[in-house]
Order: structure tokens, then sequence, then C-alpha cells
């Protein structure tokens, strides 16, 4: 019962919107009891406050890892297939429609209340190969055919089309495309029309990158909405994909840009919003990167018809950016483990959070949690974790209040375990340790280990430094820790959010499997 109040009740502090999504999530699929569970505020409830939507773009083989998707289900209200509606996915071959990936999309964002927005009717890329080697006038009608069958399919659905992506080059003349070369510029207003046709209700876009701040390109995509609006072609919106690099630094008056739009009567969103940097990344880029995240909500905000921003996926785990652009990267506002970025708390702050410091439950404590793994051999009779805390706040934490939880599976044998702390410079005498089962078992998880401390407290900024922790069961089998939840091959300490602190058992860190 304590167990169960813990995961699904209270109001979280700490590491903030991580948390809350893994809990809430854990709840629904839990199952459980009907406590109602009030994490701190997500991005989407925060951007909901300011009429806006916040969401993010996803990928099908992103929706295996559970703990991705506990955040991107409860964090963001709006999600964009990154793939899985274009047109090599969706029609490879003339005639043959494949919805089943861009199905998987629609049916995750109703699950989880979101809207989702089609990406992408008609673009030069990812553009199977025989489309450019089609007649030129056998462009048209197979442009409509797609557009006609897609927008068809993900009627209901879909709340808004991306219908023309990237029409422009940097200098603002049209880029070239089977598309333009067999019509012109008259494929725009075509796809619109068509587009329409197939769902009237759908709102619709032309998307591009590079139109965020005032320039050429931009002015060139006001113009086209200009006369395409006089000439009576369906248009709501213009999408700014916002893929922005610390070392190009902020778009020119992207504020103002979106008014101008704005000022025609169409809607703008921000469409793919990340930032990336040169790796390795460090403190002042990550700044820079902050700062840049917080002018693109704030800016959106300032503009009253800017009705959303979509970040281009939530987490450098899969971000596009280490593929495309060879060197760079951390482009997104949680970092590759899952662990939110200085960036996501300058969102936050830029949507009006108040409460990002933790103030007022847990104590107020900031403590994360590090690991490594003492142990090469995965498959013998002990686990060796090495775990240490880091105060990451400003006031002292008493220890008597923490506890720390690593997750593993005992596999077959006996139930009963035995553990030790081995050493830390805490004093091992300073440290309890025991394993306790986990209700409901989850994946690599049906037991935790969970230290505590009989004294001590942490100043801010300080680290526990490593407490060598080992158990094994009481009949000496084996284990096998490759597949345990808070596993990892990691042989120097780094951040682990499937490594999780309580402080006064209210989870402050880390992600509960
Ligand atoms: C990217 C996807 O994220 C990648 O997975 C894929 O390999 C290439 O396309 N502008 C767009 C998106 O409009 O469709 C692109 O998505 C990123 C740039």
């Amino acid at each position: 019962m304590d167990l169960v109040m813990r995961r699904s009740g209270g109001r979280l502090a700490g590491p903030c919107a991580l948390l809350a999504g893994a809990l809430a999530l854990g709840t629904a699929l839990l199952g459980g009891p009907a406590v109602a569970a009030s994490p701190e505020t997500t991005l989407h409830e925060l951007a909901s406050a300011q009429g806006r939507y916040f969401g993010s773009a996803t990928d099908n083989s992103e929706l295996t890892d559970t703990a991705y998707t506990a955040v991107l289900g409860s964090e963001f209200g709006q999600i964009t297939p990154g793939n899985s509606m274009k047109w090599d996915t969706t029609e490879p071959v003339q005639g043959q429609f494949k919805f089943a990936k861009g199905d998987v999309i629609t049916d995750f964002g109703r699950q989880h209340g979101q809207s989702v927005r089609g990406h992408t009717l008609v673009w030069h890329s990812q553009l199977p190969s025989w489309v450019g080697a089609l007649p030129p006038e056998q462009v048209e009608p197979a442009m409509v055919n797609h557009i006609t069958e897609v927008a068809t399919h993900y009627r209901g659905a879909v709340t808004a089309w991306d219908v023309v992506n990237e029409p422009f080059n940097e200098d603002g003349t049209y880029r070239t495309s089977p598309f333009h070369t067999a019509m012109g510029s008259d494929y725009i207003a075509t796809a619109l029309r068509a587009a329409h046709a197939a769902d009237p209700e759908a709102k619709l876009y032309l998307n591009d990158y590079n139109i965020e701040g005032l320039g050429a390109k931009s002015d060139a995509m006001y113009a086209l909405v200009t006369e395409l609006l006089a000439e009576g072609v369906p248009l709501d919106g213009v999408g700014m994909q916002a893929h922005l690099a610390v070392q190009y630094g902020f778009p020119y008056e992207m504020r103002a840009n979106m008014q101008r739009f704005a000022d025609l009567g169409l809607d703008v969103a921000v469409t793919e919003l990340d930032v990336r940097m040169q790796l390795p990344a460090d403190a002042t880029k990550l700044a820079t990167q902050s700062s840049y995240y917080q002018r693109v909500v704030e800016a959106c905000l300032a503009v009253e018809r800017c009705v959303g921003v979509t970040v281009w996926d939530w987490t450098d785990k899969y971000s596009w950016v280490p593929s495309t652009f060879p060197g760079q990267g951390a482009a997104n506002l949680y970092d590759e483990n899952l662990l939110p970025k200085p960036a996501l708390a300058a969102v936050r702050t830029a949507l009006g959070a108040e409460d990002d410091d933790g103030e007022g439950e847990g104590d107020g404590a900031t403590l994360k949690a590090q690991y490594r793994t003492n142990d090469s051999a995965t498959g013998d009779n002990q686990i060796k974790p090495g775990l240490q805390l880091v105060n990451t706040g400003s006031t002292a934490v008493s220890l008597q209040d923490v506890t720390v939880r690593y997750w593993f599976t005992g596999e077959n044998g006996a139930s009963t375990y035995s553990t030790w702390c081995d050493w830390s410079p805490l004093g091992c005498s300073a440290v309890t340790s025991r394993v306790a089962a986990w209700n409901p078992a989850a994946a690599g998880a049906d037991h935790y280990l969970e230290a505590g401390f009989r004294s001590g407290s942490l100043a801010p900024g300080a680290s526990t430094g490593e407490i060598q922790l080992r158990l094994n069961k009481t009949d000496w089998s084996r284990f096998d820790e490759s597949d345990d939840y808070s596993h990892s091959g990691a042989t120097s300490y780094a951040d682990a959010a499937k490594v999780a602190v309580y402080v006064g058992g209210e989870l402050v860190w880390g992600i509960e499997p």
C-alpha cells in the first residue's frame, strides 16, 4: 500500500517533468487504484494555460522504449511522426499505400489525448524514385492521388498537415523537385486544394526551415502565402521548422517575422524545434542552447496566432542531428539518458512555470544519483552496483531521510537475499541496505536493492562519494544482470535516470520501472 501511494500520489519535487511523466504513465499502465496523480505541471499543461500546445516528434522505432514513451505520452499534447507519413513510407510503389506505421503514431496520440500533425504530403526528400521517373504530365495526377489517399486515410486522426515541405532554396528561389519541374510553383496551390478536398477539417500548412527570422527565404514564403490567400487557395498556416544551431546565432527578429504572417490571417507553428551544437557539449553551449529554446517559446507566446511549439523529438537519444550533421548533436531538451538539460528549465520558465526549483515538497531536496557497475561479470552470483548521490540544490540534505533504489531481476532460485556495503568514504557503518520485492514486477525489475543512511548530511554541491554495494541470493544461484532495469555497463560514474532517489519517501530523482 505504501508503495502504491508513493507511485501514484503526491506532488513531485525536483527533476519534475521527467519524473512526472514517468509517474503519470506508471499509474496508467499499472491500472492500479484510481488515485489521481498530481505530478508537476507538464510542458503541455503549461503551454495549454497560455492557449498553446507543446508537442514532440516521434518515430515508430522509439515506441518500444518504455522510459521514452512514458515521457512522450504524458509531457506532450501533440505529436508529429518523424518519418512514418512521408511519401517513401506511405506510397513506396505507385498506387500501393502503406499506412501501418503512421497508424501506430495516430493510435499513440489517440491513447494519450494528443493531437497529431501530419508530416508531410509533398516534399522533394524521402520521395521514392518512381515519382521523379514519371513523365512530366503524370506528376500532377500522381501528386494529387497521393495527397488524396493519404489525407483521406488520416481524416479525423490528423488535425494539421504540412502539405508542402521545404519549397524554397536559401535565396528564396523555388527549390527544384519533380513537382516544380512538372508544374512550376503552381504545384503548391494544387497540393493545397487537393488536401482541402480530401480533409476539409484539417489545418493546412506550408512548412520550411530558415524562415524563422526575417530574410530572403522568409520573404519568399511571405510573398507566396500572400499570393495564395489572394487567390483563395485553402491555407491555414505557416510552419517554421526551427532547426537552430548555437554556432549560427538566433534567427533575426523571429517575433516580428511570425507576426507578419499572423497579420495575414494565418496561424504560425514552430514545427521542428531543436538547437544543435558542435560536440562536445559544454556549459557555455548548453547555456546558449537554453536561451535559444527560451526565446523561441517567448516569440510564440508573444504572437497570438502562434498556436504551439513542437520539438523535433525531446531527447538527444533519438535526435536526427548526429547522423545528418556529423560532429554535431546534443540538440534536444533531455540528454541521451533521458535526463533534463538546462534548456528544459528554460522552456518551462518561458511557459510560465513557477516551481522549478523543487521548493515546497520533498524538503526542497534536489539530489541526483550516479551509478557505475563494479562487476564486469553479468552472469555470476553477485550484483555489485556502485552508487553515489550528489546534492544539486542549495540547501543541505539530511541523509537519514534519503533512500536510493537499484532495480534488478532475481531470476530463479532463492527469494531471500544478503546485502553488503563493501566500501564508502562515508563509512559503511553509516549505510544501510536491503532487498525488497517490486510489485507488480516490471521489465527488468522484480526486486530492488535499497540503500539508506544512519547519519550524515550532504552539503549543497557535495557528493556522498561512492557507495560500493553488493548483493547475492542466499542460495548463491546466478543472476543475469544484462536485462536488469537499473544495470548498465558504465564503468565510471554517470548520472543514472534508472536509479531512483527518495527523500522522506518521496521520489526526487529517477524513473521508476
Ligand atoms: C528527418 C527525420 O527526423 C530523420 O529521421 C530522417 O532520416 C530525415 O528526416 N526537416 C523535416 C523533417 O521536415 O522531415 C526532417 O526529419 C528533418 C528536417
